[in-house]
């Protein structure tokens, strides 16, 4: 089988190590895919959001099955696109990524079918929006309605910073359309875990649960990032919650979307907070997260590739999803400033890491022999262990023997988690 996959980052990169697992694979094409991914694919100068081009590259290569990892392609139709032309993909087609792509459509949906999650106002015009944070319970969560790369929630804790944060959002259009509309929610307390899961919008069958880290710093300081680190499983995912999830959560979801007419097929993403009412969706997302991808796949015991199909021909069931009863800890190696400001074109040197590790590359790309920094996150490093404590302890262990000048990266990712499990 020829294989391609949109996307060139971490997450694809841990996507594509997985289905080189399966034998029928005569070749795998990632589109632009990175400096790292080059040895399991053959990378396409083609970007992610060129889905147009790659249609024509799908179908000029006569590839049997395309997978559409990052969320913009998704949310410009490029399933729709790839399966008009007659290529099989993995992915919901644009009206089911819509639950990520407005998060107007996503809270109007939970309203709709009692989908527990927090309360929110909508607003179209700046001066209602103004006129609501001059008297509403702070904390307060200002949200802009389209993607905006993971940056387009703003946690305001004080009325000053809510009034910017609307004047940036809908004035100053700092995330452009995306921002016409916002969400303004109710803050929300309480740990958060990342569900992943398998659906074919009748079966759904959720992964392993994990936990990203999205502050840049440790203790959760900082500015959010795209994620600096995850583990799996999460020890606050109780099974009393997982229940509760699957009743409450998961299974509405999917009924809701098929009343909707919009049937999801692919990843769906559950980032949800365990409040003292209980557990609460805090966003949708309409794929694989990353960095959780670089925790669960490599604690997936059955064949990702197999899933997928059986995920685009309706024929999922949970027996077809196994995951192993180890721990995983992935951390992040970001260049110095990012998520702000920050320089690439640093050589990576990496040192013999141990078996149980995996080097997932994300912004790097090849100069000569060379792997040169070229983003923000660029690199995870993945342990794999019996315990939570044994994962999270190699990690740390094998990332020090990864270098490139301003290389940085958190050093408590798993801390909570550990105290929790404890
Ligand atoms: P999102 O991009 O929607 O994942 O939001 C980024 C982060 O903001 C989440 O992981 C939460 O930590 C935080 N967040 C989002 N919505 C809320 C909320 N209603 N209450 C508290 N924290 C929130
Ligand atoms: N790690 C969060 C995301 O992928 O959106």
């Amino acid at each position: 089988m020829k294989i391609m996959v949109i996307g060139g980052g971490g997450r694809e990169d841990a996507i594509i190590k997985k289905i080189s697992e399966n034998k029928n694979i005569e070749k795998i094409y990632a589109l632009p895919g990175n400096g790292g991914i080059m040895g399991e694919a053959t990378c396409v100068d083609i970007g992610a959001e060129e889905i147009y081009k790659a249609r024509d590259f799908a179908v000029k290569e006569k590839i049997d099955f395309a997978i559409v990892a990052p969320d913009d392609p998704l949310a410009m139709g490029a399933v729709d696109i790839l399966e008009e032309a007659g290529i099989k993909c993995f992915g919901p087609d644009k009206s089911a990524a819509e639950i990520e792509s407005s998060k107007v459509f996503a809270k109007n949906l939970m309203k709709k079918y009692n989908i527990p999650t927090a309360e929110y106002e909508v607003f179209s015009e700046i001066d209602s929006a103004m006129e609501y944070v001059k008297t509403c319970k702070i904390p307060i969560v200002i949200k802009a309605d389209g993607l905006a790369k993971g940056k387009g929630v703003i946690i305001a804790m004080d009325r000053d910073s809510a009034i910017s944060a609307i004047k940036e959002i809908m004035q100053d259009k700092k995330f452009g359309d995306s921002g016409n509309e916002i969400v303004v929610e109710e803050f929300l307390e309480g740990p958060e875990v990342s569900v992943l899961s398998f659906t074919d919008g009748k079966t759904i069958v959720p992964m392993i649960s994990s936990m990203d880290h999205k502050r840049a710093n440790d203790g959760d300081k900082g500015p959010n990032t795209g994620g600096m680190g995850c583990i799996a499983p999460n020890p606050f995912y109780t099974e009393e919650i997982a229940k509760r999830c699957h009743d409450e959560i998961f299974v509405p979801t999917i009924d809701a979307m098929n009343k909707e007419g919009r049937i999801f097929k692919g990843c769906l993403y559950f980032g949800l907070m365990i409040t003292e009412d209980g557990p609460k969706v805090i966003e949708y997302n309409c794929r694989f997260g990353d960095p959780e991808t670089q925790v669960v796949l490599p604690l997936l015991e059955s064949d990702l590739l197999e899933i997928m199909i059986a995920v685009r021909e309706g024929k999922l069931s949970e027996d077809i999803v196994k995951f192993s009863k180890k721990s995983a800890c992935c951390v992040v190696m970001a260049s110095g400033g990012y998520p702000n400001e920050y320089e690439k074109g640093y050589e990576i040197k990496i040192g013999e890491i141990s078996d149980n590790s995996i080097v997932y590359i994300a912004g790097a790309k090849r100069k000569y022999d060379k792997l040169i920094t070229n983003g923000g996150r660029v690199l995870g490093l993945t342990a794999i262990d019996d315990t939570l404590e044994g994962a999270v302890s190699d990690a740390y262990d094998n990332i020090e023997k990864i270098s490139f000048k301003k290389a940085y990266y958190r050093k408590d990712i798993g801390s909570k988690a550990l105290i929790e499990a404890l």
